[in-house]
């Protein structure tokens, strides 16, 4: 039985919160029996936009064990750091000489953090996205989980593909699909209008965040601005995307009743759900605590991953090199 190929990145920021979970690392971990699944920390695409060396790696090694802690087993998928596989950085010349410089300065994301950047641009973060794409294509995956503000960047590698198979000739690469699974979209927790993020202090709560501060943030979730209609406004559906994400079914279906009849609480709901999270949290944590505590013996999980990437990276290069004409044997 040939499981369907799988890959995603993920960056190595400082902290994971619980929209992360919730939209990206849940659904890795959903997908990890059905697909043959490589997940990379994506240590270059990290320095796009300014960054402190001195804390690369502790950044990945956190990004690792909370994935690990929260259910991603390195035993059923391929997990390593990106940078252990130098065939993306090869990759991604090829791919650049077959990529337009409109095509890239239309990225939405790019113009984002371009005019967010307060000194020069570097033509590492307009390349961002034929990295992205070299990833997916050096593993031939055919699915990508992504969540909506990476669609633009997984149509833009579908492009590429395109390209390369027309201009060599050969179906050499799939076109990758997303896989838009079930992915939350948690919003900031004081301002339900924008995505959860660890830029804008207060949206978010740590995977790794003690019970009273959870409880605190919360309870001061901004709730809703006045009456919407029978729309419900976006700071209590951020509430209950967090609740379905946090408690059982029979919990939501009560408080939606509550909703739908007009006695629902806030008071009420909040409280259930920081229970909850608290709950959903405490293992999580704990594990990861401990998985920290052995750094040696993570490293070696991620190295493992790195090898059976690398083995598979190799061969796409091979069969790239050859196509595009790149005879020399290397030393
Ligand atoms: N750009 C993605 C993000 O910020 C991370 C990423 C890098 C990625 N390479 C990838 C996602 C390949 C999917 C596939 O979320």
């Amino acid at each position: 039985m040939d499981k369907k190929k799988v890959f995603s990145g993920i960056q190595p920021t400082g902290e994971v919160h619980i929209g992360n979970y919730l939209g990206a690392i849940k659904n890795w971990i959903s997908l990890q029996d059905s697909y043959d699944c490589v997940f990379s920390i994506v240590d270059y695409h990290a320095i796009t936009v300014e960054y402190d060396p001195s804390v690369l790696e502790s950044r990945i090694l956190n990004v690792a064990a909370t994935n690990i802690a929260a259910g991603l087993d390195p035993n059923k998928v391929i997990l390593f750091v990106q940078s252990m596989v130098p065939e993306h950085t090869e990759l991604t010349w090829f791919l650049t000489c077959l990529t337009s410089i409109g095509a890239l300065e239309r990225m939405t994301q790019f113009k984002e953090k371009a005019s967010r950047q307060k000194g020069n641009i570097f033509a590492g973060l307009m390349n961002y996205p034929i990295l992205q794409a070299a990833d997916i294509v050096l593993y031939k995956a055919e699915f990508v989980p992504v969540g909506e503000d990476q669609l633009q960047h997984l149509e833009l590698a579908r492009e590429i593909v395109r390209r390369f198979n027309s201009t060599f000739g050969k179906e050499v690469f799939p076109e990758p699909k997303s896989l838009l699974t079930s992915g939350a979209r948690v919003m900031a927790l004081n301002d339900p209008t924008s995505k959860m993020s660890k830029s804008l202090p207060g949206s978010y709560i740590s995977l790794t965040e003690d019970p009273d501060s959870i409880r605190k943030k919360i309870m001061r979730a901004v709730t809703d601005p006045g009456p919407q209609g029978s729309e419900m406004g976006p700071g209590i559906k951020n509430l209950f995307t967090l609740l379905e994400g946090f408690a059982s079914s029979e919990v939501v279906t009560k408080f939606k009743n509550d909703y739908a009849a007009g006695n629902l609480r806030y008071k009420d709901l909040k409280e259930t759900l920081a229970e909850a999270i608290i709950d959903g949290l405490t293992p999580i944590r704990e594990r990861k605590e401990e998985i920290l505590s052995k750094p040696e013996d993570l490293k070696e999980i991620l190295n493992e991953g790195g090898r059976k990437a690398r083995a598979q990276a190799v061969e796409t290069l091979k069969e790239v090199r050859d196509i595009m004409g790149f005879n020399f044997p290397k030393a």
